[in-house]
């Protein structure tokens, strides 16, 4: 990371000394320079956001850029323009007329932080709008604070993270949408005219039907591989608005922040309100680039154990449902053992004790092992787990709880519920959710999960889900003024029952599950080190999916698992080929009942995750080159991966349709050294004769330009052919 600052003003700008008149700021990342001009006395405005700009450009950019456009807007002044920050005064005073007092950088670590100061020129508010850049990363973190300094209370109306203007040009704005079983779908349009908006209104799940994320190709439809993007990710558990306003100027204007729909806040005197962090990140090599920039910031800054290599593992869930019992959960850890998995994880349906959680409505909160179905409880099955040598993890839904339970009969004021009115149930017809808001029930999900871990420390993982939107907005603990705290003390509350078990319990791995999809999102992951991709396990269908989702998140983060023929959510029967193969391109791991494959199935998976194993750090550390896109319907999508060095690269191909005589096109490959040569392999191979290119080697230059022609059908015996096609090559450079 550069920090420059145009050496004529510098003075004013050292250390953490505040400025003292009009300048240049410059927030610059290696490959991207952030302008902002600061008035002492006047007004922060935002001059440029794009490539990297050296000293004599930042000069020049500044000096003929008018600056059109506040960095952060208020409400006030121009009420006919979108604002990030809009509020009541104690005297009901609708405006803030905001004037920059000052500014400063603090260095901490690798971290540069920009800290610009506004106060509003009568009343006694103060906004600091922030910017943080890392040593040698391209994203920018942008989040504001507000500072009540009345006696009285400071109503906040809409208090974004950041805003950003971008120039009109064929703007395309890239989004995920989607549902439940059908998350991290792919749309990108023009930019309308009018206000886009793209938001999230659960109340705990935020990524199921539309995500926090999205990108902007600056120079019509976006490519993968070339062209300018702007990405952005809202960094927030919770509910979230992202609008973007295309209005009469020669700007789209982006904003994003916490949801402000019924959750205005009431800033007591002295209080500071921190709006999530809001990450930028510009890239010249189109979307995937952009991609690329945010999987190592988060693998570098934001994901839990972003270094750290995932275990291959055996979910229970899809092999067994709710069917727990010791020796069905001891032959799953020999089996998953046997294909060389290194951890086994017990799905829903092992607790309850008065209330036994045999389907989905009883039970939650009551986290007693049944010892009808377990009879030596949990060290039975750690045991277990040890005999096989492999790692134990075990399911917890800890935010939740359900009306037919013990908790609920001893706690019944610990709901997010509207008071005084019956509560409305969800999943099961009876399940709720537990006010995260209320201290009490902060300090019982923290003991719970507390005494699990300190009682049997041999546990290496949670699956920590979450299956309820938040219904009748409300909550016994806050007062009656601040009943529309409730979203956002869920999610303080969360944020601080997680800190208390990270930082007890560093070193457990903790996936986020959200009845499948529903958080993925930056927000979670300092405190996660995977998400649940989809309840959707359709190797097909997961190939969109994982499309959408590799925008924003890395492989290393996304739980992908084979699962079994047919497919138990579209019935749809895959080979275990194409399952693998598809399962094989994010954190791999199985979602089936071992007992059921056939033996040649098992040898298939002992070997895939054999290969895997070698290929893990390619794919969970690598960077992401996406080639062809399934969403543009030619038939086929085709990914690839490449490890910082360039040495080692593993390529995906799969087929998406079959059509007799169907022609496919031929992929160029990404990100190779165009000098170096590469040893091409394939893996889960099933053909009877090796590809032409087994063995041989290829010029990266070579790969980029021509690709390798994929066959569209498998050379195998009659009885095996079907209507599914896959590759996966591993790529090695050789001297
Ligand atoms: C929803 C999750 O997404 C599933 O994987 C599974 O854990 C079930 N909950 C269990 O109830």
């Amino acid at each position: 990371m550069k920090y420059k600052i145009l050496p004529v003003l510098s003075l004013f700008l050292l250390g953490c000394s505040f400025g003292l008149s009009a300048d240049v700021l410059n927030v610059s990342t290696p490959e991207s320079t952030l302008l902002l001009q600061a008035t002492k006395g006047g007004q922060l405005k935002f001059l440029y956001y794009g490539d990297l700009l050296d000293a004599k450009e930042v000069k020049s950019v500044a000096e003929t850029t008018p600056a059109r456009y506040d960095a952060y807007p208020f409400f006030g002044s121009y009420p006919q323009n979108e604002s990030a920050l809009s509020v009541v005064h104690p005297d009901g005073n609708l405006t803030l007329d905001m004037e920059v007092e000052g500014w400063k950088t603090v260095k901490n670590g690798n971290a540069t932080e920009t800290v610009i100061t506004l106060k509003d020129r009568k009343y006694p508010v103060t906004v600091n709008v922030n910017y943080l850049t890392r040593e040698g990363d391209n994203v920018i973190e942008t989040w504001t604070d507000v500072t009540n300094k009345s006696d009285s209370v400071l109503k906040l109306l809409r208090f974004d993270s950041g805003y950003l203007p971008i120039r009109k040009s064929d703007v395309w704005m890239s989004q995920l949408y989607g549902t439940w079983a059908n998350e991290g779908r792919v749309e990108e349009a023009p930019l309308p005219h009018g206000m886009k908006v793209i938001q999230n209104k659960d109340g705990g799940r935020n990524s199921h039907t539309s995500h926090a994320e999205v990108m902007f190709s600056l120079d019509g439809k976006g490519r993968e591989n070339e062209g300018r993007v702007i990405g952005a990710a809202l960094c927030y558990s919770g509910n979230y608005k992202l609008r973007v306003n295309t209005d009469d100027t020669d700007y789209h204007h982006f904003f994003a922040g916490i949801n402000e729909e019924n959750s205005s806040y009431n800033l007591q005197p002295g209080e500071t309100f921190v709006t999530p962090a809001l990450a930028l990140t510009y890239s010249s090599e189109g979307l995937s680039g952009v991609s690329r920039n945010f999987h190592r910031w988060g693998r570098n800054y934001r994901l839990a154990h972003g270094d750290r290599p995932r275990k291959v593992l055996l979910n229970s869930w899809e092999g067994v449902y709710f069917d727990i019992n010791e020796d069905g959960m001891d032959r799953m850890m020999g089996d998953i053992a046997s294909m060389g998995g290194e951890l086994f994880v017990m799905d829903d349906g092992w607790f309850g004790v008065k209330y036994p959680r045999n389907n989905d409505s009883s039970s939650l909160g009551d986290w007693y092992v049944d010892t009808r179905k377990l009879p030596h409880g949990l060290k039975g099955l750690l045991d277990s787990a040890k005999k096989h040598g492999v790692k134990f993890g075990i399911w917890y839904e800890p935010e939740m709880t359900n009306s037919v339970s013990e908790l609920y009969e001893s706690h019944p004021e610990w709901i997010v519920n509207s008071v005084g009115r019956k509560p409305v149930e969800g999943r099961g017809g009876t399940q709720l959710v537990l006010d995260m808001g209320n201290p009490e029930v902060q300090d019982h999900v923290f003991d719970m999960i507390d005494t699990l871990l300190t009682n049997y420390p041999d546990i290496d993982y949670i699956k920590w889900d979450a299956n309820a939107p938040i219904m009748s907005l409300g909550s016994n603990y806050l007062t009656k003024d601040n009943q529309s705290h409730t979203y956002i003390e869920y999610h303080r509350g969360f944020a601080k029952v997680m800190d208390r078990i990270r930082a007890k319990y560093p070193d457990v791995t903790i996936q986020a599950c959200a009845s499948g999809g529903g958080r993925a999102n930056w927000g979670v992951l300092p405190w996660f080190d995977e998400f649940w991709v989809s309840d959707n396990t359709d190797a097909l269908q997961r190939v969109y999916m994982q499309w959408g989702t590799s925008y924003f998140f890395p492989a290393i983060a996304m739980g992908s698992h084979i699962s079994a023929a047919p497919n138990h959510q579209t019935f749809r029967t895959i080979p275990i080929k194409y399952r693998t193969d598809v399962a094989m391109s994010g954190r791999l791991g199985m979602e089936i009942q071992p007992a059921n494959m056939t033996e040649e199935e098992k040898d298939f998976c002992r070997n895939a995750i054999a290969q895997y194993k070698e290929i893990r750090d390619v794919v969970q550390f690598g960077d992401i080159y996406r080639l062809l896109s399934p969403y543009d319907n030619k038939g086929a999508a085709s990914l690839m991966y490449v490890s910082p060095d360039k040495d080692e690269a593993v390529y995906y191909w799969w087929k998406t349709e079959t059509f007799v005589g169907q022609q496919l096109p031929r992929v160029p490959m990404a990100g190779l050294n165009p000098d170096k040569h590469y040893k091409v392999l394939e893996l889960n191979r099933i053909d009877n004769s090796p590809l032409p290119y087994e063995g041989r080697t290829f010029s990266g230059r070579y790969l980029m330009s021509n690709g390798l022609e994929m066959p569209v059908t498998h050379d195998v015996d009659y009885h095996k052919r079907n209507d599914y096609s896959s590759r996966v090559l591993r790529l090695q450079a050789v001297d």
